[in-house]
């Protein structure tokens, strides 16, 4: 579908910090989710979703951090029809250089008697007084009907126009249990673009999810129909499924211009980067055969593939992994590498480092480079995340020691310093090493977390991969994570378990 003949701009909202966040294991802390505000800045998207500043007072923070610190695209926060919501929202975008709010409300039979318990008459008339109370202080309204690929058309239509009417400046319909199918999700967008001519120049915008794998598909076939814009998440990470990938649809539709007519202004060399680095703070690994950005995305593994690509990339090639912006040279660094070479796969990787960060990850790299034969691009996003660590570090870990064995129990002696001052001490014997060493760190906070969530991975192959730990403890009803790295891995998981608490600390204060 084309104006004119030309290629249309399609609006990429991206939901990574909201929608992507809610995801199972993905939760990220402030720190983390300014740092990926910042990438999905570089990366050109039209607007952040940044969180749902009612949903608790980590959230608002957090949205309140990245209103402050992005002003290169709108940053967005979600609130229910809801006056104290909205208000939420209000304070959070407050420093916010291009705020929206985004207010939704159902609009499928099913949530109107379950959970909203409301008749069609009052979602239309509360739809139409939320957006006319969050346009009293933002001039950029987004309203969502959830649900909306299992509603009435016509009622999705009906709330359109109440909502347009009451200065919503975007309307969007969610496949929000990514049920449709394309055709049917495009007729739907057709219908409703057809039936609610008075939107007062609202755009069109689609949301959808991936419970049965469509969400990207449903999402062009929408562009297709005239969606304005494609709300989205890096490497799909979202409720349940998932949302639709923001790789896979940018790239489909730079890749597939000529039949789209149309694209999106965000930058594709920065879309491994920003992949990477959603990968690093949530501890989720992107599927290996992930369109665009996995590990097997460009590989050509069948003999007469490899005899294909070598005469001419485009026999198997329908993009380039520099276009992605995966980088072309394998190059990897060794402890004879200098900083120079360092600093220029930091840039070839995405990664920008500078002054004391520059030289404090540069150091740990001279470390690890004479304790490895070799350091690979996974070791050096390892390092950089590690190195700034998010919440200020109330403790550090010292010194310990670990005996472990076979039928004893384990003991552990742990030495933190505290706040850069005080040293404390303690010996804990627990089931097994790792145990051991956790019981130690609880007698030096005076807590005892639940700990949800262990895991432990090689960061590259080879016996002297470095070992990176996840863990999720939960204290009083609240939930954080942390992640340590260290060749040791009970070391790594020592590190993992006092982020984690030193995340919990610094929200607590
Ligand atoms: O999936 C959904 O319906 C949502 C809305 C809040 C937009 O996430
Ligand atoms: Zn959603």
């Amino acid at each position: 579908m084309t104006n004119n003949g030309q290629t249309r701009i399609i609006d990429i909202f991206d939901t990574t910090l909201r929608d992507g966040e809610q995801a199972p294991g993905c939760s990220m802390n402030l720190w983390e989710k300014v740092k990926v505000a910042r990438r999905l800045e570089r990366l050109g998207v039209s607007v952040i979703e940044a969180g749902f500043p009612a949903s608790s007072p980590g959230d608002l923070e957090a949205v309140k951090a990245v209103a402050g610190t992005i002003k290169g695209c709108a940053v967005a926060a979600l609130c229910r029809s809801l006056e104290k919501d909205i208000d939420a929202a209000r304070e959070a975008l407050s420093k916010a250089a291009a705020p929206r709010v985004h207010v939704f409300l159902a609009t499928s039979p099913i949530h109107l008697a379950y959970k909203l318990k409301m008749t069609a008459d009052q979602v239309v008339e509360r739809a139409a007084s939320a957006v006319k109370y969050a346009k009293k202080f933002c001039a950029d309204v987004e309203f969502s009907a959830e649900d909306a690929s299992r509603s009435d058309p016509d009622f999705v239509c009906r709330v359109f126009a109440a909502a347009a009417g009451a200065g919503a400046t975007v309307v969007n319909i969610p496949d929000t249990t990514g049920y449709a199918m394309p055709a049917e999700f495009a007729g739907l967008v057709r219908y409703i673009r057809e039936h609610t001519p008075d939107r007062g120049g609202a755009k069109i915008a689609v949301h959808c999810h991936n419970d049965l794998g469509l969400a990207a598909a449903n999402s062009l076939a929408a562009v297709e129909a005239g969606a304005d814009q494609v709300e989205c998440t890096i490497n799909g990470i979202g409720e349940r499924a998932g949302n639709a990938s923001l790789e896979e649809i940018v790239m489909a539709l730079r890749v597939r211009k000529d039949l789209l007519a149309a694209d999106t202004r965000v930058d594709a060399s920065q879309i491994y980067a920003a992949s990477r680095l959603v990968s690093q703070v949530t501890g989720v690994n992107v599927q290996p055969n992930k369109a665009v950005v996995g590990e097997n995305a460009f590989a050509h593994e069948a003999g007469i593939h490899q005899h294909g690509v070598l005469a001419n990339r485009a026999t198997y090639e329908i993009m380039t992994p520099e276009s992605v912006g995966i980088p072309k040279n394998r190059m990897v660094l060794g402890k004879h590498s200098g900083r120079h070479a360092f600093e220029c796969r930091l840039g070839e990787l995405g990664l920008r480092l500078e002054g004391d960060a520059l030289e404090q990850v540069f150091a740990q790299f001279k470390e690890l480079a004479d304790k490895k034969k070799t350091v690979s691009d996974r070791d050096i996003e390892a390092l950089v995340m590690d190195a700034a660590c998010g919440a200020a570090e109330v403790y550090k870990l010292d010194r310990w020691v670990v005996n472990c064995g076979s039928s004893l129990s384990s003991t552990s002696t742990i030495r933190l310093r505290y706040k850069d001052q005080d040293y404390y001490e303690q010996a804990a014997v627990g089931h097994g090493p790792v145990d051991a060493a956790f019981k130690a760190v609880n007698q030096i906070i005076r807590k005892e977390p639940a700990l949800e969530h262990y895991e432990l991975k090689a960061v590259t192959g080879g016996e002297d991969a470095q070992g990176e730990t996840w863990v999720k403890i939960a204290w009083e009803g609240r939930r954080w994570n942390g992640r340590g790295l260290s060749t040791d891995v009970i070391e790594s998981s020592i590190k993992a378990y006092i982020a984690a608490i030193n995340n919990m600390e610094a929200s607590l204060i």
